[in-house]
């Protein structure tokens, strides 16, 4: 690590009088700048793209805005996106570009890197990608012994599942009914055994989906998939027409045994957890066609327009990222909720983790200095209204300031009795109750007694942005990723952090290789772990002498 202590209030001017408008702010109720302003609720709103974002439910005023979008200006923010749309090879200590953006460029477009023109590239494999997809779904595709595919197994661990299998969880409503869908990611036989069980290796298709073609978990869960395959057709010409590969590392998929022509490729300018739109996203096609796909990237591709040319007092992820700095960094706060309205979403919260705390989890600036100050909250959710009968207790009464999104959509993908409205009343009447509260005067003139009265008022002053689409559908779909996925951008640009390494999961990955190794052997007669970490070990032995 460098010498010194990064310092946001050395390296903005605004930054100081942000923390002297906060000491300003930090008691107003939103109660009072509603109050204040009745059309706030009209005023704090940007619809754009087919997003309707109202921001009014936060703890600001016209002049904390103001001074955040400061605070974005000073920070450099428009010439950070240049950099990155351009493909520069912003992600410094990995010396590459950071270019999502053009795996969801319309044909025609063109980003140069290393000589090459990156969208070219990605319509070539995008096509691939639909012709396989499309032999598999119409049967056209053949296993060994001449049956169609009726199972995808999908085998990745990180930024190689949790994209597609949130994706697919999420577009189910639009996949194929006759084949079914798994996402094999961890390590421990259990996933293995649960989704392959009862399946017939003979209609099963799995697809390899890692990046580095080295990930351990990836790479046990694929050597067991084939034994379970060529347990049943021992040959291993079965392979080719059961295993396909989607990698960036050519070498390692040939050493595995998989064709070129069953590789689908894509680069390492693509980070992991943001490879949803490259050939990771292959299961996905298939199970929901590449006329869908191609409008999940397209929904993507406007967001990410929106990203790039819109002013940043309009622009959606600077604002939700300028938000989640003003509450992170001047409130305290330490967590941050993602609360679809909306079941098929279920998946959504846990695929953020990773493109939010992967990314900006880190405690060293981008000159390698330690920061002084707080970078990325903790992101976590439950879909409405399950959550509402669990955490939201604390959100409302806890001592734990929670800013929120609250995500819904007008209309239904199921028209089922009143199911719709109920479920868009509770996001609504959520984030009311949230923001305004119950006071001790309304519980009195409600009748409640005054030894009741401390337990049921609900102070509120609770945050949340409401973001609502029409539907649910692969396009919209499309844009909530790019919207998070530039609001992190953003917030990593201001903290001054490079959002797309992950070195902090490295040191776990070498331990347990050295672990696995000792676990094999019970002979050792040293370990040079610490006492506690010998311990473990040794019980383990015992167990299984
Ligand atoms: O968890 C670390 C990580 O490198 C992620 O960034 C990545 O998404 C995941 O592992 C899987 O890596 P790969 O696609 O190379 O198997």
């Amino acid at each position: 690590m460098k010498e010194g202590e990064g310092y946001l209030r050395e390296a903005y001017p605004v930054w100081k009088l942000l923390e002297e408008h906060y000491e300003k702010i930090k008691k107003v109720h939103l109660r009072q700048l509603f109050e204040d302003d009745p059309q706030r609720g009209e005023k704090m709103v940007v619809e754009d793209e087919g997003i309707y974002f109202d921001y009014s439910k936060h703890r600001i005023t016209s002049e904390t805005l103001n001074l955040l979008l400061q605070l974005a200006e000073q920070s450099a923010l428009q010439g950070h996106i240049e950099a990155m749309f351009s493909g520069e090879k912003i992600n410094i200590s990995e010396d590459r570009a950071v270019l999502h953006i053009a795996l969801r460029s319309p044909r025609g477009d063109s980003i140069i890197v290393d000589g090459e023109d990156a969208v070219v590239k990605v319509h070539e494999v995008l096509h691939k990608m639909a012709n396989f997809a499309s032999q598999i779904r119409s049967g056209q595709w053949k296993g060994f012994t001449g049956k169609s595919i009726r199972n995808v197994i999908s085998i990745g661990i990180g930024g190689s599942n949790l994209g597609p299998e949130m994706a697919y969880q999420a577009l189910r409503y639009y996949s194929i009914p006759e084949i079914k869908f798994a996402f094999l990611s961890n390590i421990d036989g259990t996933d293995f055994y649960e989704k392959v069980s009862g399946l017939n290796p003979e209609e099963t298709l799995f697809i390899i989906s890692s990046k580095s073609f080295t990930t351990p978990e990836t790479m046990v869960n694929t050597h067991t998939a084939r034994t379970w395959l060529l347990n049943h057709h021992k040959n291993d010409k079965a392979i080719s027409k059961h295993f396909v590969a989607v990698s960036t590392n050519r070498t390692m998929v040939q050493e595995f045994g998989i064709a070129p022509e069953n590789m689908f490729v894509f680069w390492d300018w693509v980070g992991g957890r943001y490879s949803l739109c490259s050939a990771i996203g292959l299961s996905v096609m298939i199970a929901i066609g590449p006329e869908n796909f191609y409008s999940l990237l397209r929904g993507a591709h406007r967001i990410d327009q929106h990203f790039h040319h819109t002013p940043l007092e309009r622009n959606i992820p600077v604002l939700m990222a300028l938000l989640s700095i003003w509450y992170n960094n001047f409130f305290g706060a330490e967590t941050s909720a993602i609360l679809p309205y909306e079941q098929y979403l279920k998946l959504f919260p846990v695929y953020l983790q990773q493109v939010t705390m992967e990314s900006n989890g880190k405690c060293v600036d981008i000159e390698g200095r330690r920061v002084a100050y707080q970078t990325g909250p903790i992101y976590w959710g439950e879909v409405g209204t399950n959550g509402q009968h669990s955490f939201y207790q604390l959100m409302h009464q806890g001592t734990k300031l929670i800013p929120c999104d609250f995500i819904a959509f007008l209309e239904p993908l199921h028209k089922i009795g009143k199911h719709h409205e109920l479920l868009i009343s509770n996001v609504f009447a959520q984030a009311e109750a949230l923001a305004f509260g119950k006071t001790e005067e309304v519980l009195r003139m409600e009748g409640v007694g005054e030894k009741l009265i401390p337990y049921r008022v609900f102070e509120g002053n609770r945050p949340s942005s409401m973001i609502i689409l029409d539907r649910l559908t692969p396009e919209n779909l499309g844009k909530l990723i790019a919207l998070y996925e530039h609001t992190v951008f953003t917030q990593g640009i201001i903290w001054k952090i490079n959002s797309f390494d992950q070195w902090g999961v490295e040191l776990g990955k070498v331990l347990a290789t050295r672990i696995a190794e000792e676990l094999k052997n019970p002979a050792i007669s040293h370990l040079t772990h610490d006492s506690s970490t010998n311990q473990l070990i040794k019980k383990y032995w015992k167990r299984n002498e």
